[in-house]
This record gives C-alpha cells, structure tokens and sequence, in this order.
C-alpha cells in the first residue's frame, strides 16, 4: 500500500480533552484562552471563530470572561496571580503536566535541585520552573552540567513531557555517574514516545514522509527530525496545500504522521489529497474507523484484559487498548505483604484487572487485581463453606480481636476465639505462619460479604484423629518425640501427638532442680516415654530422664571405700556438712570428721561451694548413702591397735549420722 498513516497521528489525550472542552463550553460560555491553547493555527482559527480568543496578559480578560489554562500549563506564580485577582479560570493543563509539577513543587521544597531537560524557551518548560519558584536547571545536553551542579549537590531530574527518550536517557546516566544523590522522573508523555516509535518506524518503509502540524509545534518538529533520519524526503506541513506538488503517489510510498496538536480534519484533508492522487486506493473513511473502532470503551466495574507495560514501586501500570492507560496501585496487586509485585507480573504480560474508575479528568484509568481474585473466589468461599472444606492460606495481619488470614486474594477475618486451639496472649506470633481453616459463617453487611474462619476447628479435628490413634498404642514404656508445650513450676507438659502429657519435675533430671525451665524451655522436641496412662480420665504420666543418666550407676562404678574425692560443699547442717561429689550424687562428712580436732560449729571450718579433699568411709550404693571424712587424710598415722580403737568409732558415728538424716 503506497500511504501509509500513522495509527497515533493527531490529537493526544491531553490535547483532545481541551480542545472538546472548549469547543463544547464556549457554546454556552464566555472564554479566552492563556495564549493560545495548542501549537495549531488551524485549532487556535476555529476557536476563535466561536469566540475564544487567546490573550497573552491577564489585564486583558474582557469583562464576564473565563480564563482557560492551556495543556502546556503554567508556574505556580501564575495560578498565585489569577486567584489574587479573584480571576474566574479553568485549568486544562495536561494531567500528566501537572504531575510533573508535583513532583518538582515537592521535590524543591524537599531541598532538592530541580534539573528539566528539555526546551528552555517552551510554555510547558517555563510552567514546569515556575513550581520550584523558577530556580530549575534547564538543560538538553550533558555538556554544561558540571559547570551548573555539584557532584554534591542532591538533584530531581523530570523531562518535558514531548523529549525524544535518548536525550533523556543520555543526560540521566551522565547526571547519576556525576552527582552522587540523583532521583529521576521519567514524565516523557507515552503518546509522545510512541508517536515518535511508530514515525520512526513508518519513515524507515517510505519514500516521502508527510509530518502533519503547527510550525511551532514542539513535538511536530521532534517527529520531522526523527523522521528525516530514516527518510531524507520528509516534509513538514501545517496543511493539505503545503504538500510538494511534485510527489509522485504511485510511484512513492508515502508515510504520514502528524503531530499531538494535529487535529482530525486536517489530517483528513492530507490524507484525502494525497490518496486522490493515488486514485482512491486507500479507503480512508475506513481507517480512521478502524482506528476508532480498535479503542475499547471502558466503564466503572468492567472486566478487562490488558497488556502490562511498566511495574513500578506503588504499581503497574497496563495497556488496555483505551485511550489512555490503566494503572493498578500496589496496594490493588495484592494484600500479602510477603510478595513483591515484581514476582507477580512483568512487562509484556497480559493481566485481568477490574476498573475501578474511569476518570477523564485525571486521564488515568484506576484498576484492580485484587478485586477480581475477590469476586472470583467469592463463590469458592461459598461452596467451601456449605462443604466445610478445609483452606489453606497466610495469617498476614494481627488485628483489633483477631487475625486476618490471606486466601486466595480475599482478606479473611478469624476471631481470636478461634485463632488456635489455645489461649494466646499475642496473636501477632501468627503473622506470617501458613494455617489450615474453614469457613464458619459468611454473611452480608454493607453490601459486602463478611466471611470468618476458624484455624481452631481444623487444629481440633486433627488434634481429635492424632488423640484417637495415640490411645490405640499408648503403652508404659513407650517413647515418642514430643514437643514441650507449656511449663508450670511442678512440671512441662509436652504434646505426644493429640495428647498432653505432664513431665513431672521430679521426672525432668536425676539432679535436684527448682524449676523444669532449667532442663526445657516451650517448643523443645524431647524424647520422652510414658510411665503411667489412663484412657478414661486421659492422664498420662510421661518420664524425660535416662536410667543411664542415674548418677547411682555412675556411683556404682567409680566409687569405692577408701578411694580419696574432690567433693564440693553444698549444704552445712549442725551434724556436718554435705559434699557433692558429682551431681545427683551428695556424700555426708559428719561434723566428727570434717578436722583433726574437735570443732564447734562445720561453719568454723567449711563454706558452701567450697571444694575439698576427702576419704570414703562408709559406702552402701543400695540405700544411696556416702560417708565422707576429711580427718581420716588429716589424722597423723596412729599404731596398729590404736587404729583399730579409732576407726572402729569414726565409721559407727558416721553411719549413725546418715541414719539420722535418713530420719
Ligand atoms: Fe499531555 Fe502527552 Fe498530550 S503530556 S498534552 S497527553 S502529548
């Protein structure tokens, strides 16, 4: 086909939205335009044969007159003016202009330096510095940035919204190497960056390449010098009767673009005269038809399919095929905070997302992801409630009187009554950990559906089954891995599987303790064995300590009478003191033998936690009675037959000791 007509060719959102207002308002009202409301004579004619007509001085507004913005925008100053003078206007900046001059009127008040790349002399670049009080730097190359900034300085670069992207790219890589604080905007419009894609694209395949637009159209003259690097043919015309006369339409082929100021009817015109020369073999009617066509009409609550484009930190930004783009917040992705948003989609890849709203004030679509996972899984909730399916999801938030479990997109609400099948005192230990539940009641408030769900129901269930296979085993002796559930200062009760058992203190360690916490602590995973269990009142008695721990065995084999120790003083008592010799295993040493010389109080010569040397005198591991003496390696060595008279005492009067301590 010899013409070829860019699909993107014409009126912008942005520039559509003004010049429809205005034509539309100025039926009714009295309106003048801020200097003229686009680079298009032919737009500015038309306005101004329905009576809006562009002033360049606020002085001038006639009597009972609006005063209209145009989509370039203005400074802050401007606006500060208008509102001062009490002047009536309406503001038809480009919503994507004025996003630019949020970020730079929050970002200057930050204390950051403003950089704008992009035309010094352009209204739209002029509005942009008059948000940072007109203290921007204004740049299209890298080569005065050094002179103007310090590699210190903290910098907030945006671009004006019709930049070819490789300046911009050219100047942010230079500027996040030189200056060690850069934040970027990217605000290059999309219809601009695909307008100059698609041209660039068309006057590549063309012979002649017609750009349609205002002579002082910036981004008409963008469109003509990206085309002329592909196509030395290309001209520049405002319209139909500046096209070369000479071209030779059968013979060329011919791409047409035109810029975002271009209205429709001129664009016709060109379209028209060049597809006259070529006798009519391109339907142009239809084309444009088939253009209108492909926008899909978009309404609040619709189901769409789109095309991500962009994932961002507070979004997505999709394709829709409409006429501007949708956006879907973080927060609209997904409410488990665990995924990142870049894990669940990536340019290029189509998603399902509810319109939220459809806003052509704002020129953004709002949409959600979640709110479709919702209204899918709604149903599934129901069945599974009617079938008290067991669910499987994400405790993701501890709330006032419950915890929040994630299930497939939807926010369910549990109790704290049923968050578990114990009392816990701080539901937060929930967040995060993967539960099983069921639905156990859906019901309408406001409109909406309030599902809650119980984890305790199924930890009951399973809890029931493990209990019913526990007792059809349980036997004394039996061991199994349980997990210590709670401490009371008699005991730990550990759960074997369905059942708790009590450990009893005495049961924990061979070596006396004062509190179970000093040999486990909650959520341990101990072995232990039952030593006693009742089916009917489901008490079961469990041991945790080893018979081959028993420090009395250890006793049996290292011990012996006579053999010298070192022993630790532990406990004196008016009668002596006692002596651990290793733990669990406690040996006396009577007051009679604790010197070689009669003493008055055990205190006089021995402290707690003091060690000493001493004899084995009297040993009976049946009954786990030790008799020590420290005089019997004191005493000097006595004859034969004397020894035998004193010895003979030393053993009665320890032996009597350790019956009255038995007592
Ligand atoms: Fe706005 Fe982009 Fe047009 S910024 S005026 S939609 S080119």
């Amino acid at each position: 086909m010899p013409v070829i007509l860019a699909k993107s060719a014409g009126f912008c959102f942005g520039v559509d939205r003004a010049v429809s207002y205005l034509l539309e308002k100025c039926k009714t009202e009295k309106i003048s335009t801020y200097g003229p409301i686009i680079h298009n004579k032919n737009v500015v004619d038309r306005l101004k044969k329905n009576g809006v007509e562009s002033i360049d001085n606020i002085d001038d507004l006639k009597e009972g007159y609006k005063l209209a913005i145009r989509t370039h925008g203005v400074g802050k100053d401007i606006i500060d003016t208008l509102e001062k003078k009490g002047v009536e206007y309406i503001d038809l900046t480009c919503p994507y202009v004025k996003k630019i001059h949020k970020i730079v009127s929050e970002n200057h008040k930050n204390g950051k330096k403003i950089v704008i790349v992009g035309d010094r002399e352009h209204p739209e670049v002029i509005g942009i510095n008059g948000w940072c009080e007109g203290s921007a730097f204004i740049t299209t190359t890298t080569e005065n940035i050094e002179e103007n900034i310090k590699p210190t300085d903290d910098i907030c670069i945006v671009s004006q919204t019709t930049l070819d992207r490789k300046t911009f790219e050219k100047i942010t890589n230079f500027s996040k190497n030189y200056c060690q604080n850069t934040k970027v905007f990217d605000t290059i419009c999309k219809a601009t960056s695909e307008r100059q894609a698609e041209a660039a694209e068309i006057s590549k395949k063309s012979d002649v390449m017609i750009v349609v637009g205002g002579k002082n159209s910036s981004n008409t003259n963008k469109l003509a010098d990206i085309c002329k690097i592909h196509c030395k043919n290309t001209f520049k015309v405002e319209s139909f009767e500046e096209i070369p006369q000479d071209i030779d339409i059968p013979k060329n082929k011919v791409g047409i673009t035109a810029g975002a100021s271009t209205p429709l009817w001129i664009i016709k015109e060109v379209v028209s005269n060049m597809t006259e020369k070529e006798n009519g073999v391109i339907d142009f009617a239809k084309e444009f038809e088939e253009y209108e066509k492909s926008l899909i009409t978009l309404n609040t609550g619709d189901i769409v399919k789109g095309t991500v484009i962009r994932v961002q930190d507070n979004g997505v930004s999709v394709n829709l095929g409409y006429k501007s783009d949708g956006f879907v917040p973080a927060t609209e992705m997904t409410d488990d905070p665990s995924v990142s948003i870049y894990d669940m989609v990536k340019p290029g890849d189509e998603i399902e997302v509810f319109v939220v709203r459809v806003s052509d004030v704002e020129g953004e679509v709002t949409l959600s992801k979640k709110k479709i996972d919702s209204i899918r899984n709604a149903s599934l909730l129901e069945e599974a409630f009617e079938s008290k399916e067991i669910l499987e999801g994400k405790v993701i938030d501890a709330v006032n009187g419950g915890v929040i479990v994630l299930y497939k997109g939807m926010r369910i609400f549990v109790p704290a009554s049923q968050a578990s099948d114990r009392f816990l005192s701080d539901l937060s230990l929930l967040v995060g950990t993967e539960v099983k539940f069921r639905i156990i009641d859906i019901s309408k408030r406001r409109g909406r559906n309030k599902v809650v769900g119980s984890i305790k129901s199924v930890l009951k269930e399973e809890k029931n089954k493990l209990a019913e296979e526990f007792w059809a085993s349980a036997e004394v002796g039996k061991k199994y891995e349980g997990i210590v559930k709670s401490l009371t200062s008699f005991g730990a009760f550990v759960d074997v599987g369905g059942v708790d058992g009590l450990v009893h203190i005495s049961e924990l360690s061979w070596a006396k303790i004062k509190h179970p916490s000093e040999v486990v602590k909650v959520g341990d995973a101990i072995e232990v064995y039952i030593i006693e269990c009742d089916k009917e009142s489901g008490k079961i008695s469990l041991g945790f300590k080893k018979v081959e721990d028993n420090p009395w065995e250890k006793a049996k084999a290292e011990l012996e009478l006579d053999k010298v120790v070192e022993a630790k003083i532990v406990r004196i008592v008016p009668f002596g003191a006692f002596a651990q010799i290793f733990p669990g295993v406690d040996g006396l040493i009577h007051i009679s033998q604790v010197a070689n010389k009669r003493i008055g109080k055990v205190e006089d010569e021995l402290t707690v936690g003091q060690y000493v040397q001493a004899k084995i005198v009297e040993l009976d591991l049946e009954k786990q009675k030790i008799g020590l003496s420290i005089r019997a390696l004191l005493a000097p060595e006595a004859p034969a037959e004397e020894v035998v008279e004193e010895t003979a005492p030393v053993a009665e009067e320890v032996a009597e000791a350790v019956e009255t301590v038995e007592e």
